[in-house]
């Protein structure tokens, strides 16, 4: 049995850890609706000690947040929920997005489980974006609150990996779709639970509509510094059991890759998001 449920702020912009839950798919409601709304108000929260779940327990405790996507739209990891990530061979998530930015219908959360830890690094690092819009100068918001840009997977894991000599030690070039994905999302996207305004950018964005590829590369480069000011942050130093779920409407991520040829291994499950909504919705 486990206590009361308890939500402790980690960082002043972004990050909680949630303690006296067991999770699983039989949460009460009371429990559900006080991750839901730590998850809204703190963006990312941290559950430690949850060794007791495995695939199908991490499942049913992702479906409670509501219909899961496939594992991935571009890699073939057959009919389950679970998208393994490793970053052992060219797999790394070491560059600032959001998941899946490039497919219309962005997952709203994501939900990872660590299966193998490296012995020392891999920590993770989640950016706020709202709190990232809200602190842009005005003539910047007045320029962005317009402004469109062009997400592609041109730059997704398929496409890394052919920079590497050998193939994926889990996913074989035969795993990758050669689906290319482009899609056109506001830079600034109406949060549908919140109503908050958030920036839609990272590593999957090409260019900013009506922009040249100079010129966005300028604009994408302030924007980015923007969201990853380490202010605007939370790092999280993983260890076994642990899990965390984050908003994907609101932050980035980052994987660091600072742990050599070590195994590291996460879990990840995406419940289904909507199409980001403008400003002018
Ligand atoms: C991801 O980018 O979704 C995975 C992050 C991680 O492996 O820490």
């Amino acid at each position: 049995p486990v206590g009361a449920v308890t939500v402790q702020q980690l960082g002043g912009r972004i990050g909680a850890r949630i303690d006296g839950v067991r999770l699983g798919g039989d949460l009460s409601e009371a429990t559900l609706a006080t991750i839901r709304q730590a998850l809204l108000r703190h963006k990312v929260v941290f559950f430690r000690g949850q060794d007791h779940l495995d695939e199908a327990g991490h499942q049913a405790f992702a479906e409670t947040f509501g219909p899961l996507t496939s594992a991935h739209p571009t890699v073939n990891t057959g009919s389950g929920r679970v998208f393994k990530v490793t970053a052992d061979k060219g797999m790394a998530a070491n560059a600032w997005h959001t998941d899946v930015t490039f497919v219309d219908r962005v997952p709203a959360i994501s939900v990872l489980r660590a299966v193998h830890l490296p012995p020392y690094g891999g920590n993770t690092v989640w950016a706020n974006t709202v709190a990232a819009y809200d602190a842009l100068p005005a003539p910047l918001k007045a320029l962005v609150d317009d402004l469109w840009a062009v997400h592609t997977n041109s730059y997704d894991y398929a496409q890394r990996d052919e920079d590497s000599e050998e193939p994926d030690a889990n996913y074989t070039r035969a795993d990758f779709a050669s689906q290319l994905f482009e899609t056109e999302h506001p830079v600034v996207r109406v949060h549908p639970e919140t109503g908050e305004r958030s920036l839609v950018l990272g590593h999957f964005v090409k260019g900013f509509s009506g922009f040249n590829s100079a010129e966005s590369i300028a604009l994408f480069t302030l924007l980015q510094n923007r969201i990853t000011r380490l202010e605007n942050t939370i790092r999280w130093a993983w260890q076994p059991g642990d899990l965390a779920v984050w908003d994907n409407r609101a932050t980035q991520h980052y994987a660091v890759a600072d742990f050599g040829t070590e195994y590291r291994e996460m879990a990840r499950i995406t419940v289904a998001g909507d199409v980001p909504v403008s400003i002018d919705g």
